[in-house]
């Protein structure tokens, strides 16, 4: 496994594998990997000839008064699990490498990034956006892999790809949880062990609307006063949003048919934490 911080040797190295007919798979991470990041990791070695994982905390996608600065920066623990799967590359650039002095260049997704997180975190999507197609540009892969539990994240890179004609396979894969049910999140390093065991409401939450769903109730209003009323019983957690959508669209939708995203974000002491379920189409 080679560790490499240069966009410009990325690109070569990319370029002569695609010569060679190599497809390439790429996870884009921030790094303090768990086994969410690992089950993308997986998928790619599974489906790609040579897989390229990059680790860069992107100060874009951070708001003023958010994390960046305490965020979890684990490199060489991280690269020792990469090497363990067999992964063939991992990008390491500098912010100075991504975002050279004087950059001014952003990339926005409208509409779609104004909903779910995008309205709590002005201007997140679109430091997620540019830095994605920044990597598209640097990494050229074939099939690029994100997580579910990023699922307005991952219809706004589909979206990406679509308008800007990106030459790149999106793959959305399932959400990994910890036992107990809690999304696994480098977040979640944040919690102490009173906060972990209050962060397992989302969860909870979701299955209660979940159970509701599958006993025939499609009144998404319905489904969230449920699902609200089992966040409310932990009142140590602070409700950012609770909403059923259109897994697409990210817009509300009244009725639950046709697989739609039910999606919660909440506060549990200064951790924000999401999660979400697709309920299944009753057809
Ligand atoms: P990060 O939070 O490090 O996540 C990297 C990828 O891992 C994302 O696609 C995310 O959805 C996925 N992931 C995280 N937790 C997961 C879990 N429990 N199960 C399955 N997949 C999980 O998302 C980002 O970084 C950044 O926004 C990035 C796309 C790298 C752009 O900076």
């Amino acid at each position: 496994m080679q560790i490499i911080s240069s966009s410009t040797e990325i690109t070569a190295i990319s370029q002569k594998a695609c010569s060679a007919q190599q497809r390439i798979g790429f996870v884009p991470t921030m790094g303090a990997l768990h086994a969410g990041h690992i089950s993308l990791v997986r998928a790619a070695r599974a489906q790609s000839d040579i897989v390229m994982v990059s680790i860069f905390v992107n100060p874009l996608q951070f708001g003023p008064k958010e994390d960046f600065s305490k965020y979890p920066r684990a490199l060489e623990r991280d690269c020792a699990l990469l090497a363990a799967e067999k992964v063939d590359y991992v990008f390491t650039p500098s912010v100075e490498e991504i975002y050279p002095q004087g950059a001014s260049t952003w990339v926005t997704v409208e509409g779609i990034t104004d909903r779910l997180d995008g309205r709590s975190r002005p201007d997140h999507f679109r430091g997620v956006s540019t830095v994605v197609a920044k990597l598209f540009h640097i990494v050229q892969p074939d099939l690029a892999f994100f997580g579910q539990k990023d699922a307005a994240q991952a219809a706004i890179i589909q979206k990406m790809v679509r308008d800007l004609n990106f030459d790149v396979r999106i793959v959305v894969c399932p959400i990994v949880r910890e036992p107990d049910g809690l999304a696994m999140s480098s977040r979640n390093a944040y919690l102490d062990a009173t906060q972990r065991k209050q962060a397992t409401v989302l969860y909870r939450a979701l299955m209660r609307v979940q159970t509701l769903a599958d006993q025939g109730e499609r009144d998404s209003g319905k489904l969230l006063a449920e699902g609200k009323q089992v966040i409310a019983e932990e009142p140590a957690v602070r409700l950012d949003y609770f909403e059923i959508v259109d897994r697409n669209t990210l817009e509300p939708v009244a009725e639950t048919s046709g697989g739609a995203l039910v999606a919660v974000a909440a506060y549990v002491g200064e951790t924000r934490l999401i999660d979400n379920i697709v309920l299944p189409d009753p057809e």
